[in-house]
């Protein structure tokens, strides 16, 4: 019996992550901006990547200081990680059907969402089953609105 190298079949299956890649990669990018030692944001990550249709990039290489200060965060509102979408800023635990509405209803004078801090319960933060109750706020010129209050 003649066994079948393994080569061509490891050749396809890469071919098909790379067409999988190229196709995801014709929306603008969700792109997180994290802390390498914060894990909660991974979690945060994988949700945004099931929840909306951007391809989801994280980058660990700027201080999150920085990012914050370079994006306009309002320190009150701080939470782990930053995130750019279309122009937007999205800080922290933000459930991505806010994310698909905010980017649907496009509402003036509205720069981002932030989930201040860290909820439980908050996508990314459902580790052992607590549930907090939390606001997203959308802010911006128009000042800040409540744009929805968890649990739903
Ligand atoms: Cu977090
Ligand atoms: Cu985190």
């Amino acid at each position: 019996m003649i066994r079948l190298p393994q080569r061509p079949r490891t050749a396809a299956f890469a071919f098909a992550l790379l067409a999988g890649c190229t196709g995801a990669a014709q929306a603008a990018p969700y792109t997180m901006f994290r802390d390498p030692g914060c894990g909660c944001c991974k979690e945060c990550a994988a949700h945004a990547k099931s929840g909306l249709s951007h391809d989801v990039v994280t980058r660990e290489d700027e201080p999150m200081g920085s990012v914050k200060a370079r994006l306009g965060v309002p320190a009150d509102l701080a939470s782990c990680h930053t995130t750019v979408v279309e122009g937007y800023v999205i800080e922290g635990h933000v459930p991505a059907r806010e994310i698909r509405r905010l980017l649907a209803e496009r509402p003036e004078g509205v720069r981002g969402l932030a989930v201040a801090g860290m909820p439980m319960g908050s996508p990314g933060m459902e580790a052992g089953g607590r549930q907090d109750r939390y606001e997203v706020i959308a802010f911006g010129d128009a000042g800040r609105s409540v744009f929805a209050t968890y649990p739903k």
